[in-house]
């Protein structure tokens, strides 16, 4: 029987129209069965929508709506159909100054229209040499977290995304992504005694898939770089669907 894991495609700001256009046509030969979820750059997400495909947002505003200029809100990807909101990538905090309650303000907004977050969180190197890599998870999975009911949480999946791994083509052992895995999920059983989904994500690549999808308490990949690629992507895909 399949498994239930789930492959994210975070495109970032990557690929222009017509490389969209040839990445959609490679993709196409496949089906993908709420297992394969799709982040294209806003401006591309009409392209991905109704097509069978899950899809999601990369980010979210912290308003509702109104007069906020270039923002895009939970209700506006609800009516789009969208399935999920990205949150609190490490490069919205880094760049654009997201602090851990703009990330709950986010996930508030996004789990009331209904759709399902993938809550980003992650160690600086800095951190990691300082051993303070627990400590800083745990902020961040509690800040973000804190007041919602299980209900709610049932449809939040966190993504750990070491900062240092992200497009440096340098990973976690699997011990260690284990352990830290096993570790997040704890915290969450302690806020609200649910299960919840945990993706790795960070140079996740279609080299390294096999060896990565060893990990027992894996619940899926958050997959950046890669997934601009359609070849490398369904690699991917292809190794985590067919496990
Ligand atoms: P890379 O796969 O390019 O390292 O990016 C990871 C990431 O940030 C996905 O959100």
């Amino acid at each position: 029987m399949a498994n239930k894991k789930i492959v994210v495609g975070n495109m970032k700001m990557n690929l222009t129209a017509p490389e969209i256009n040839k990445f959609l046509k490679v993709i196409e030969k496949k089906k993908y069965n709420n297992q394969v979820v799709f982040c294209p750059s806003s401006l591309y997400l009409p392209y991905f929508i109704g097509k069978g495909y899950d899809v999601g947002i990369q980010n979210i505003a912290a308003y509702e709506n109104g007069a906020y200029t270039g923002e895009v809100s939970a209700s506006q990807a609800k009516s789009m159909h969208l399935d999920y909101a990205i949150i609190g990538h490490s490069e919205r905090r880094e760049y654009f100054k997201e602090t851990d309650e703009v990330v709950h303000q986010k996930i508030s907004l996004a789990l009331k229209e209904n759709l399902k977050v993938i809550l980003c969180i992650g160690e600086t190197e800095e951190e990691r040499d300082s051993l303070k890599t627990y400590k800083v998870l745990k902020k961040q999975v509690t800040n973000a977290l804190k007041g919602f009911d299980s209900k709610e949480l049932k449809k939040v999946t966190i993504a750990y995304e070491p900062i240092w791994a992200i497009g440096t083509g340098r990973v976690p052992s699997n011990d260690e992504i284990q352990d830290t895995i096993s570790f997040i999920k704890e915290i969450v059983k302690g806020i609200a005694s649910i299960n919840i989904s945990v993706l790795y994500g960070g140079s996740v690549n279609e080299k390294n898939i096999t060896t990565l999808n060893q990990i027992e308490s894996i619940d899926g990949y958050l997959v950046g770089g890669a997934s601009t690629k359609a070849e490398k992507f369904m690699k991917i895909i292809e190794v985590v669907v067919n496990q």
